[in-house]
């Protein structure tokens, strides 16, 4: 009797998981929406850990040359966005207050992945973005110069130092120090020497947040594909000691600041914003505890050094494969330097050097951290005059897809700053180019990450040559990393760094 219960009980839990895989793989189908045809468990999701995921949009965009495709996260149906018009409606402000958050987010027990402004949903990531915004404006960055141009030159005896020890210099890790020690000055105020010495507190952290582990590996592609599995298996987006090193250091700076009642009266990094911030949701009865604060101090730091040490280690990759480019900089490079002599690394100054900035902007276009641009949408919402998603479908505008068209860049595999340069920038098609992505949800870090790589990349090109190594692969041909979800180099990039004089 009981083995046909259990029979019974197989026998309909097989039948409602057919049901219900019939319903999902023809949804896409039903509406008339060309899709990939999903695997049974993962859907479209076959290629996480074996590709590059900006590859595999590539790929798709390539495939179907359709304005959308249907896909399918696991079994949740989703949309890719390949059409300039549809991602233009999406982003920009007229439909993009329908579309202010991001699929992407954690669970109850991660709040360093689900109350990160990356991944905060309205109405509390309007509050947070609106407090972190002044953070990197002109006049910040410009009291931030000093310490970029200080980092810059101690990069250029770093890699003295290394040169001296061995050809091979692996430029992500000297650019990671770089970037570390930066960020750490415009979150906390610090001062930290890993430019110079490779080493610091904060430097153990980034190191740690860059290495890889399978749990990891599931964390992220869990907060961005399948949120539900974080509390079901107690993720992690972030490793727990880094965490809470960093809660440390977030206490102790604000203690030193007079702790959470102390008036700010200028805002100078990070910590004097967020005590801001906490001070203005007590007054109004935001709940602002210790939690979302230091999840603020996770994603400044995990999107202040990465992204920006990969953009430089790119960009030198690409110059010491392309020597006339690199000629062609450096003559920009010592034209200014003519001019303006030690201020050449001000903001100000390099933001006229129209190559210099035309080098860090194709970088950007080749090298898209991001290779797409996720949203969801509040409501349903019409697409065009055949296809109505309802509201909380993830759609992702496909931005790398976008960089690589040889409609709108011709040659799109070539590093050719030329198509950024004044005269040219005019036929950039708007919503072909968002390396830092579009509207509402644009990057905040936007001027100070262009500001680094500018300063990082004037600072090699004037005080070296950069030469490819030997047997080292071609900048379309460097593997690019499969357990990571950003476009990030998959193995270690060495140049050969020559001294000018
Ligand atoms: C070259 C360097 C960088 C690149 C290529 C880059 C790229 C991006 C992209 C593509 C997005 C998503 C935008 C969207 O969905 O529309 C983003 C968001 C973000 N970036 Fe950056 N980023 C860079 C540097 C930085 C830096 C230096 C910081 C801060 C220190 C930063 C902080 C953020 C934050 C906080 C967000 C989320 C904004 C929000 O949701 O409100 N980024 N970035």
């Amino acid at each position: 009797m009981s083995m046909m219960i259990v029979s019974a009980v197989v026998l309909v839990i097989i039948a409602w998981v057919y049901t219900r895989w019939k319903q999902v793989r023809h949804y896409w189908a039903k509406r008339r929406v060309p899709y990939l045809p999903p695997h049974p468990l993962l859907g479209s999701l076959t290629f996480l850990q074996k590709e590059n995921p900006a590859l595999w949009m590539r790929r798709v965009y390539e495939h179907f040359k359709e304005p959308y495709v249907g896909i399918w996260l696991f079994w949740r149906p989703a949309l890719i966005i390949n059409s300039t018009e549809i991602a233009r409606n999406i982003l920009t402000p007229s439909d993009a207050n329908l579309f202010r958050n991001r699929f992407v987010t954690s669970g109850n027990t991660d709040p360093m992945g689900k109350y990160n402004i990356f991944a905060v949903k309205d109405p509390l990531w309007s509050r947070i973005r609106r407090c972190l915004t002044v953070l990197f404006t002109g006049s910040r960055l410009r009291a931030l110069q000093n310490i970029i141009t200080a980092k810059s030159k101690e990069l250029v005896q770093r890699i003295e130092k290394d040169r001296q020890k061995t050809k091979f210099v692996d430029i992500r890790v000297i650019f990671t120090d770089f970037t570390t020690d930066i960020i750490g000055v415009a979150c906390f105020g610090v001062a930290n020497d890993a430019t110079l010495t490779g080493d610091s507190a904060l430097r153990s952290i980034t190191k740690k947040l860059m290495s890889y582990s399978p749990f990891r590996a599931l964390s992220w592609c869990s907060a961005f594909f399948f949120p539900e599995l974080i509390d079901i298996l107690r993720l992690k987006v972030i490793p727990t000691d880094c965490t809470e090193s960093l809660r440390k250091i977030l206490r102790n700076i604000i203690a030193q600041r007079g702790g959470y009642e102390t008036k700010v009266t200028e805002s100078k990094d990070l910590v004097d914003i967020l005590l801001k911030m906490k001070q203005e949701g007590d007054d109004e009865d935001v709940d602002m505890n210790e939690d979302i604060l230091l999840a603020q101090v996770v994603a400044f730091l995990q999107a202040g050094f990465d992204t920006t040490a990969t953009t430089i280690t790119f960009a030198i990759y690409e110059l010491a494969y392309n020597p006339d480019i690199q000629d062609k900089l450096l003559k920009e490079l010592q034209k200014a330097k003519e001019e303006h002599g030690d201020n050449i690394l001000e903001i100000q100054v390099l933001s006229q050097l129209k190559y210099l900035n035309a080098v860090i902007d194709e970088t950007l276009r080749k090298y898209p951290q991001l290779g797409w641009l996720d949203r969801t949408a509040t409501v349903d919402y019409k697409i065009d005059d055949h296809l109505t998603i309802t509201a909380g479908t993830p759609v992702y505008v496909n931005a790398v897809g976008m960089h690589y068209n040889p409609d709108y860049y011709p040659e799109p595999d070539r590093f050719n700053p030329d198509r950024f340069l004044p005269e040219n920038v005019g036929n950039i098609k708007p919503f072909t180019y968002m390396p830092f992505g579009e509207g509402p949800r644009s990057c905040i870090g936007k001027r100070f990450g262009l500001y680094k790589s500018r300063t990082s990349v004037a600072a090699i090109i004037l005080n070296y040559e950069v030469r490819p190594i030997a047997n080292t692969p071609r900048p379309s041909e460097v593997e690019l990393e499969k357990n990571g979800l950003f476009l990030s180099p998959g193995e270690v990039l060495y140049v050969e760094f020559i001294p000018r004089n």
